[in-house]
């Protein structure tokens, strides 16, 4: 891979929230929310993307830079001879796990942008609800099927230039797009409790179980601790502003979790849907949602569920090829093996643990690994122990491997970025100290 960098701050600026911003905010965060009991749970999310989250982002972004390489090769430049490059690993088999979860999700979305061109949601029949869909086996089987071999077809054909145009304009469009369903979801009879349920938060909801899944939540949408950040970070110009590139990434990546929970909840309580009803929840709510919108807006609807579908599904599609890269790129370099061998190796791996993640609805309902089923299981594993691992150790290589003097250069452009300079030790300690114990603290509490 030639080590060119992102051209303007924007460009990077974009790349990494079009990393950033993916199913995790659009899927996952309304149904973790529901879940966990609504603004308390939001509350600890804020203050976990800041304290957390936000030195962790800055933590790669130092490694990423400084070192000009990715996950695994940024150990072995800043720290050679030592054994920090074995972490490194986690980084290759983290992104796999997640791409096969992620992967089933992306299926729904082409399924359901399927049903929305079929015009299922305004036909006045309505669509089954979600939970006969995905226990239906074959469909969404094949569904999460068609969708890799999607990105197979992306990561074989080497069309990534105009993959990256794409997502340049669907992600205004999709942001677009949720602020109009938003407004819409607004006005729905009872919307109001769902907005209450944003935001006033009943404190006595907040357990260590809830700041677990708050911490994991917001690594997930930051796409933290795997390594991706550091990867992106490498190709960012030495003159960039490392505070404003991840501040920006995390503020925009909030916003649109947040306008994600406001366009689904108000619905969600005027449908009577329950909101702590798990991963189906944005598959059960749309439908509702665009079924009343054709009463008033025959027309328009199936335009805004089409382009609605579409574009999540892109922003689907770009998250799970940069997903399955990592693998690819591993085995290519490590092996010296033939891409094409290396994409057919990663993709059926990924296909057959997602078959298994998808089955799990269905015919593998029976099978719970600690009470949980296999796609739980998958995604709990992933985004609540996996990733917070990754992320603790980014940030005490940081704080505690590498020199200060080198990491107050890179955070501060040699002295160049005066408000850098001002607040470095805030973000310094932060790195060092607080975040380390504080995920210490959070894991410990959960396992007491
Ligand atoms: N952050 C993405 C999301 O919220 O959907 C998930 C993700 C995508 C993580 C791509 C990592 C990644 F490389």
């Amino acid at each position: 891979m030639s080590r060119d960098s992102f051209g303007g701050r924007a460009t990077a600026i974009m790349a990494l929230a079009g990393s950033a911003i993916g199913l995790g905010n659009i899927w996952r965060f309304p149904y973790i929310v529901g879940q966990n009991g609504g603004a308390a749970f939001i509350f600890v999310y804020i203050l976990a993307t800041v304290i957390l989250s936000m030195p962790i982002f800055f933590a790669e972004s130092i490694i990423g830079r400084r070192s000009g390489a990715n996950g695994r090769g940024a150990f072995a430049r800043l720290a050679p001879g030592t054994k920090w490059h074995i972490f490194g690993l986690l980084s290759v088999l983290i992104p796999t796990l997640i791409v096969a979860y992620y992967s089933v999700v992306g299926g729904w979305s082409l399924d359901y942008l399927f049903k929305a061109m079929t015009l299922s949601f305004t036909s006045g029949e309505g669509v089954p609800a979600f939970s006969s869909f995905v226990s239906s086996a074959s469909e969404p089987v094949l569904a999460h099927t068609v969708f890799l071999l999607f990105c197979v077809i992306i990561l074989l054909g080497g069309v990534r230039k105009g993959i990256g145009l794409v997502s340049k304009y669907g992600m205004p469009l999709l942001f677009l797009i949720i602020v109009a369903i938003t407004v819409y979801s607004l006005t729905l009879p009872g919307a109001g409790k769902g907005v209450a349920y944003l935001l006033a938060p009943d404190f006595s909801k907040i357990t260590p179980q809830t700041c677990l899944e708050a911490v994991g939540q917001s690594f997930y949408s930051l796409s933290l601790g795997m390594g991706i950040i550091i990867t992106y970070s490498s190709y960012v110009n030495k003159s960039e502003n490392l505070l404003v590139i991840g501040g920006g990434t995390a503020i925009s990546d909030m916003l649109f979790a947040m306008l994600a929970g406001l366009a689904i909840m108000p619905a969600v309580f005027a449908a009577g849907i329950e909101p702590g009803s798990g991963a189906g929840l944005i598959f059960d709510t749309l439908p509702y949602i665009f079924n009343s919108m054709s009463q008033s807006l025959p027309l328009l609807t199936p335009i805004v569920a089409i382009l609605f579908f579409l574009t999540v599904l892109f922003a689907a599609v770009t998250s799970a090829v940069s997903l399955l890269e990592v693998g690819v790129a591993y085995l290519c370099q490590e092996f010296s093996m033939h891409r094409r061998n290396a994409v057919a190796i990663v993709a059926t791996f990924v296909w057959i643990v997602g078959v298994l993640c998808s089955l799990s609805f269905g015919p593998l309902s029976g099978v719970t690994i600690f009470g949980y089923s296999i796609f739980d299981v998958m995604d709990k594993f992933c985004s609540n122990i996996l990733l917070i691992i990754g992320g603790l150790l980014f940030v005490i290589f940081v704080g505690w491997q590498m020199k200060r003097p080198d990491v107050w250069d890179e955070f501060t452009n040699s002295g160049a970025k005066k408000a850098n300079v001002r607040i470095f030790g805030v973000v310094y300690f932060l790195i060092r100290y607080v975040a380390p114990v504080t995920v210490v603290l959070v894991f410990l509490s959960n396992i007491l």
